[in-house]
């Protein structure tokens, strides 16, 4: 049990309210990623984009990876001199080793590791028909990419003894039914992939998470959306995927999955460890018996 006390001699600070606000002031202005160096795959576009900004404009330097040559030139531009674009098909394990050491020579070090890219897949609902080529590629992608760029980023960090790795798995991870099999397995074995890796990695100082969003209309969620609505409009799209939440009020957007990278990147998230980070305005966590109301009986 934990005892709870002052011991002698401890004192508490003359002024507490000087204290709190000089210590709030402080807070507010201090760049949580300072002097730090993130490699991001995926990052050309949608969750990653978002977040190399966030990173970004947090005092890190970014490393965005991403099978998009020509998009992935054009967001580094965008995010100006800290940033540096290494073209990377994770389902290349010799693409990722030069992503970490492109991030070394050009930046000096790798603190972050965020495995991001991620795609879709088009099989049918039922496993009576799943395609297992496709199965193949979709799992090539998000979950070889993610544990081929796990390894090459241990294979820096743990020198150093230091670092923090990211991954980006999904709500389909945690609760079925939500999307085809071949993708809801992928992020299942992200999760799964994060804990088993975090039991090694701590040893060394390195901390593994995930992130788990609920859904949001990135290219990829729109392309399928259209597959599967042909002839609706993009805006129309956008509703139906924002009406699917749970939180009133408030919808999810690339920027809520880039402030929990941002947290769990950053020494905020010091003893965060092998954990799941949802953000799914509680989606989740509960599941109404939907029965009518007793004047609707
Ligand atoms: N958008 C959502 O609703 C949602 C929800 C949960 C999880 N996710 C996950 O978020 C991650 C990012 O997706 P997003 O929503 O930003 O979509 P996005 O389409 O905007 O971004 C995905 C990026 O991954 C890149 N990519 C695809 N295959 C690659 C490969 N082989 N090598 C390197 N890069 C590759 C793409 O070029 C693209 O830039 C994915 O892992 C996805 O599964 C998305």
């Amino acid at each position: 049990m934990f005892k709870f006390g002052f011991s002698k001699g401890a004192s508490i600070s003359r002024n507490p309210l000087a204290e709190i606000f000089t210590k709030g002031f402080s807070t507010q202005i201090r760049r949580k990623l300072e002097g730090k160096v993130a490699l991001i795959t995926g990052a050309a576009s949608g969750i990653g984009k978002a977040t190399a900004t966030k990173f970004i404009s947090n005092g890190a330097k970014v490393v965005i990876a991403d099978i998009q040559q020509q998009l992935g030139q054009d967001t580094a531009k965008e995010l100006g001199s800290n940033a540096a674009f290494i073209a990377c098909d994770v389902t290349k394990e010799s693409d990722i080793s030069n992503a970490v050491d492109f991030s070394i020579s050009k930046f000096n070090q790798l603190d972050i590791m965020y495995n991001n890219a991620g795609v879709a897949c088009k099989s049918s609902p039922s496993i009576t028909d799943l395609d297992l080529a496709q199965f193949d590629r979709v799992m090539s992608i998000n979950v070889r990419g993610v544990i081929a760029g796990i390894k090459h980023a241990s294979r820096v960090m743990i020198p150093r003894r230091t670092g923090s790795i990211l991954c980006t798995a999904s709500v389909t991870g945690i609760m079925a039914g939500l999307s085809p099999h071949t993708y809801a397995v992928s992020k299942v074995t992200v999760i799964g992939i994060v804990r088993t890796v975090a039991s090694e990695l701590c040893k060394y100082g390195i901390r593994v998470n995930c992130i788990s969003p609920f859904v949001i209309p990135t290219p990829f969620v729109m392309e399928d959306m259209s597959r599967f609505y042909p002839g609706v409009d993009a805006q129309q799209l956008v509703k139906i995927l924002h009406n699917s939440g749970s939180l009133e009020g408030e919808i999810c957007e690339p920027i809520d999955i880039a402030n929990a990278a941002l947290y769990l990147a950053s020494e905020d998230a010091k003893y965060i460890n092998g954990h799941n980070l949802v953000i799914d305005g509680g989606f989740t966590s509960f599941k109404s018996l939907g029965f009518p109301a007793p004047d609707q009986r």
